[in-house]
């Protein structure tokens, strides 16, 4: 687990005109994989750290609160929030997301995992239709009938055991070590066969045998490692978990979120339905049905009423005195750098609904050397990634009755 450091946090020009404070500092350590070994589980494209939610759910809420993440990703907010010992909301537009956070914030023991997959017929018979064109670039034939036999028997009856089984296939579909179930390939995007075919003659490969259930049961046993308290199922268990786009949350009552800690799209920097293929593959998610709401807004003007449109939102279920920290980066757009938590701060007071305001709280930044968070952000520091984390603080009040 983090060690905890004092935290030191300099005001970015106190002089400014400015109604909030920008406070800037090394606001968790840049050191990796130092939380909790289910973070670490699976890879997905623009996730964020561990160390962020846990700074912002200790900072701006207590115990027992509901916490919600509407751009879940691969769950990390929801599942630190548990461990916190707060209750968690998870949602996201794409299916894919919202399994990975539901299956990690109910984590199954290891002698579970083991009885069942000994329930699975490993060896039936399967059709090779599309094996050949789009399926042998990665697998051997022999692993490719235990993936689909694997994956008709989660589908069948996906409770909460066959739904952890499924989060650790789909962790090792691909990736670089004999630990994943695919020839040498990229381990954070599923790459399209066409290029796994270039691959695999540039490295002279052949995709071998990999057996699936031993493969399933050592992730596990690694990703559950570090166990979970009584104070974390209890939690848990008035978890909520939805497939929706984060501007219509309208099977959310309003008044009824203390905390938000989620991290948007940033324009068009990461394409979360083709680089998971694979996995959406895998779990029988078809990217017609949610691709369109998928937001990928090359244009500012396009991503600023996609925000606004998302915050009305937040506004609205967000108690009064509840907080929403919106996580967004620096991004190169059209040859211009932006610093999308300006365009947060700005919007957050236009997307005010009818009766709850979103006044700026704070804005703080991590700054750090290098984060490995994302080198798709196009931020030329030499190393191309987004050297800071910018966490744009929002605080829902309640507006004014007017005097008659
Ligand atoms: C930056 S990622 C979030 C990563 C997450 N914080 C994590 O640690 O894994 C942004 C997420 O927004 C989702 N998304 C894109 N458009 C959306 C929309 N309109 N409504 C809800 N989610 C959306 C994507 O599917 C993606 O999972």
């Amino acid at each position: 687990m983090a060690k905890r450091t004092t935290l030191k946090l300099v005001e970015e020009n106190p002089d400014a005109n400015r109604e909030y404070r920008r406070l800037v500092g090394e606001l968790w350590t840049a050191q990796q994989r130092q939380m909790h070994s289910l973070h670490y589980v699976v890879s997905y494209r623009a996730s964020f750290k561990p160390e962020l939610p846990d700074f912002c759910i200790r900072r701006y809420s207590e115990k027992g609160a509901v916490v919600l993440d509407p751009f879940c990703g691969r769950g990390t907010t929801p599942l630190q929030a548990n461990l916190l010992g707060r209750v968690s909301i998870a949602s996201d537009v794409n299916p894919l997301a919202v399994r990975l956070a539901r299956a990690k914030t109910e984590p199954v023991g290891l002698d579970e995992i083991v009885l069942r997959l000994n329930e699975v017929d490993f060896r039936r018979p399967v059709d090779l239709g599309a094996y050949k064109d789009t399926f042998a670039p990665f697998y051997h034939p022999d692993t490719y009938r235990e993936l689909i036999n694997l994956r008709s028997f989660v589908a069948r009856d996906p409770d909460r055991v066959n739904r952890f089984i499924e989060l650790i296939a789909i962790s090792r579909l691909h990736g670089h070590s004999p630990g994943f179930f695919s020839v040498y390939s990229f381990p954070q995007i599923s790459i399209p066969p066409q290029n796994q075919r270039q691959i695999n003659i540039k490295r002279g490969q052949v995709p071998e045998y990999r057996a699936v259930a031993p493969r399933i049961i050592k992730k596990a046993a690694h990703a559950l490692r570090d166990g979970f308290t009584s104070e974390f199922f209890s939690v848990s268990s008035a978890n909520a978990y939805r497939v929706s786009d984060a501007r219509k949350l309208d099977w959310l009552a309003s008044n009824s979120v203390d905390l938000i800690v989620t991290s948007p799209p940033f324009l068009d920097k990461v394409d979360y339905v083709t680089d998971n293929w694979l996995e959406n593959w895998f779990i029988g998610s078809t990217p017609d049905t949610f691709a369109k709401n998928v937001v990928m807004s090359s244009s500012l003007d396009a991503w600023q009423e996609f925000i606004r449109d998302a915050l009305a939102e937040f506004a609205r279920v967000l108690k009064p005195g509840g907080y929403a920290v919106v996580e967004v980066g620096e991004v190169e757009s059209g040859g211009n750098m932006l610093f999308l938590d300006e365009v947060v701060a700005e919007e957050a007071t236009k997307a005010s609904d009818g009766e709850t305001r979103l006044n700026v709280h704070e804005v703080l930044i991590n700054k750090q050397n290098f984060t490995k968070l994302a080198n798709c952000f196009n931020v030329d520091n030499n190393r191309k990634g987004t050297n800071t984390n910018r966490l744009v603080v929002l605080k829902a009040s309640r507006r004014r009755q007017r005097r008659r």
